[in-house]
């Protein structure tokens, strides 16, 4: 780091300068701060920057020049308060707001806690993921959602994108961009639209945003991230044909419809919903009983399936038992019985090929599901 941007006119600057060479402004922001590096430009643009403790910090600054300010400024403000109140370990800290200049130059600021790694978004550039690391993903915002959504009235973040999660080398999710943040307060004739089209739930394109609206968005996302492709590649008409990019197992595909459903009445109704059909389809990415899943499309089958998983791991262990206590009925017959040799000889045979039966039975049977599971 050895330039810094000038905050008036983003002329860059040498790091000891104390002022503009272009426009003679002061470089350290709010006696604090400096800008190192433009991050993003959007309605507001982030900056990296440094404070006096030289410790990295991220600014997000909205401008008032030739802008629709007060949407604008409403959506900041949004983004600073709900900030401001958050306290989660997956989402940035907040540590400064202030306004800056006068009249046109003026300009608000939001400092927050730098967050080090790569968004989603720059990660899927580089390589594409797993459909396992995406449902992992996808976890972790659930449960990050699940935090907000779970205050009164619920916070909904309305922006959940790959571009908004970033993933540190450690492998630790954060989710940032709380500029769209919309608590569920319904004033009259709907509420300011916002977040990204093709990301955005039905519902929320109508101005009405509602927790079904995150799960939505979060579903989109876990498409991208699996097929590598922006919903606008995918979109025909108004609906979102992800099913022509990507083949996924059944349960996979029923799990991304319950997701993706158009009426959110009908839609995953709660993050903790989410959350446990995940660790499920990740429980039973090696649970081969699954397999003999019906193919219907409906959520309900999907939850069937999943609770279906474990009804047949608890069937498995009585048929077991039963075997066993077959086998030593059967040895018991035949050692206590004082029957003739013959039927003695006979007696152990039958019980020998009864026990060869149903142990070859359940062999055969856990082969032909490997094998299934395999292709
Ligand atoms: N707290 C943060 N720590 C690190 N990087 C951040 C942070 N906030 C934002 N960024 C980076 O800046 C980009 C733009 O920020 P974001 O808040 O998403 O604004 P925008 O409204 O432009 O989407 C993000 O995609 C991310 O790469
Ligand atoms: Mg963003």
């Amino acid at each position: 780091m050895n330039k810094i941007i000038c905050p008036n006119c983003g002329m860059e600057n040498l790091i000891n300068d104390e002022n503009c060479k272009q426009c003679n402004s002061n470089l350290l922001l709010n006696n604090k701060y400096h800008l190192t590096e433009i991050m993003g430009e959007n309605i507001s643009t982030t900056y990296k920057g440094i404070d006096k403790e030289q410790k990295f910090v991220v600014l997000k600054e909205l401008s008032f020049r030739g802008l629709d300010k007060w949407k604008s400024e409403e959506l900041f403000k949004r983004e600073i308060s709900v900030l401001s109140k958050l306290n989660h370990s997956q989402i940035p800290d907040f540590l400064d707001s202030f306004y800056i200049g006068k009249g046109r130059n003026l300009r608000l600021y939001l400092v927050m806690e730098n967050i080090e790694g790569e968004n989603l978004k720059q990660k899927l550039e580089k390589s594409r993921f797993d459909t396992t690391k995406v449902l992992k993903i996808m976890k972790e915002i659930a449960s990050i959602l699940k935090y907000l959504h779970s205050f009164t009235p619920p916070i909904i973040h309305r922006d959940i994108k790959p571009s908004n999660i970033i993933e540190s080398n450690t492998g630790k999710l954060t989710l940032i961009d709380f500029g769209s943040v919309n608590t569920v307060i319904q004033k009259n004739g709907g509420e300011t639209m916002a977040g990204t089209i093709g990301y955005m739930a039905p519902e929320q394109i109508l101005g009405i945003s509602n927790k079904q609206s995150d799960y939505y968005s979060l579903g989109v996302t876990g498409i991208v991230l699996l097929t590598g492709k922006e919903p606008e590649e995918m979109i025909e008409g108004i609906k979102l044909n992800w099913k022509k990019h990507i083949k996924l197992e059944v349960e996979l595909e029923l799990f991304f419809d319950y997701l993706l459903k158009d009426d959110f009445k009908l839609r995953i109704s709660s993050a903790q919903e989410i959350i446990d059909i995940i660790d499920k389809l990740l429980e039973d990415k090696n649970d081969n009983e699954l397999l003999e899943y019906k193919n219907d499309k409906s959520s309900e089958s999907l939850k069937a399936s999943l609770k279906k998983g474990k009804r047949k791991k608890t069937k498995l262990i009585i048929k077991v038992i039963m075997v066993i206590l077959i086998i030593a009925l059967a040895l018991f017959i035949v050692i206590e019985t004082d029957f003739t040799d013959t039927i003695k000889i006979l007696l152990k045979i039958f019980a020998f090929l009864i026990s060869l039966v149903v142990i070859l039975y359940f062999l055969l049977k856990g082969m032909a599901n490997d094998s299934k599971y395999k292709s």
